[in-house]
């Protein structure tokens, strides 16, 4: 069972992904996260993220491990501790930058495949119904409108979940900055030339504009259970 989520930044993909992983026990694969590392790793390492070769190289020989703590999902690059680094502002920034070289998409998808033999998955990112996995069994569009993305955001900049406290505020300057930065990424991601954001022709659209987490989770899980009937048929 592969379960690709795609959606613009903010869109609450995460929480719903991780939420889904744990009440359908498949694998949670954050593919953001690796672009955001092989990021990270050009920024620490002086490499710039115009220079498509040298960031490539980057892509190809970073060894990206997933694990569990008591902060949640971590992530290491190259044996060190990245969990925190792959969500600041600079990375925020550059991001979309690396994630557009075509070399780096090859060498981050041919991971993600890898990942998704290995046993069920629910993949989220961008290209995950379209290009990583276009025989998902179940494939979601996840759409908000921008301020509420950006409001996300800026509360989990601050340390908390607006999926799980509808009133959680955030600073005003920050969630606007947040929300400049999101319609600037939203904008490259949607336009580069290669597997650009896009929902997939078959994938179901859903808005989380005003709906709960739990709302959002109950959906996909019922597209999983009417997945897994129709597999059981076929078996
Ligand atoms: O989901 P996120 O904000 O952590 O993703 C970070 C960046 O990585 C985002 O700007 C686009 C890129 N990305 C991508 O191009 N393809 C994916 N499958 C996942 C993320």
């Amino acid at each position: 069972m592969r379960v690709a989520i795609d959606g613009p930044a903010g869109s609450g993909k995460s929480t719903v992904a991780r939420a889904i992983a744990g009440r359908a026990n498949v694998t949670y694969l954050d593919t953001g996260a690796m672009y955001r590392a092989v990021t990270c790793k050009c920024l620490a390492d002086g490499v710039p993220v115009t220079d498509a070769e040298r960031v490539a190289d980057v892509a190809r020989s970073i060894d990206i491990r997933f694990g569990q703590d008591h902060r949640g999902q971590t992530v290491h690059a190259d044996g060190q501790d990245v969990t925190a680094a792959i969500r600041t502002a600079a990375v925020d920034r550059n991001v979309s930058a690396v994630s557009a070289i075509p070399a780096v998409r090859e060498a981050m998808v041919e991971r993600q495949r890898k990942l998704g033999a290995e046993g069920d998955v629910v993949a989220e990112g961008r290209d995950i119904g379209t290009v990583v996995f276009p025989d998902a069994e179940v494939k979601v569009y996840l759409t908000a409108d921008p301020a509420a993305r950006a409001h996300r955001r800026a509360v989990q900049r601050g340390g908390g979940d607006a999926a799980v406290d509808a009133n959680a505020t955030a600073d005003a300057a920050e969630e606007q900055k947040v929300l400049d930065d999101l319609i600037r990424r939203d904008q490259l991601d949607s336009t580069r030339e290669v597997a650009p954001l896009r929902p997939a022709e078959d994938a179901v659209h859903i808005d989380s504009s005003n709906l709960t987490l739990e709302q959002v989770v109950d959906q996909v899980m019922g597209l999983i259970a009417a997945a897994r009937a129709k597999e059981a048929v076929h078996a």
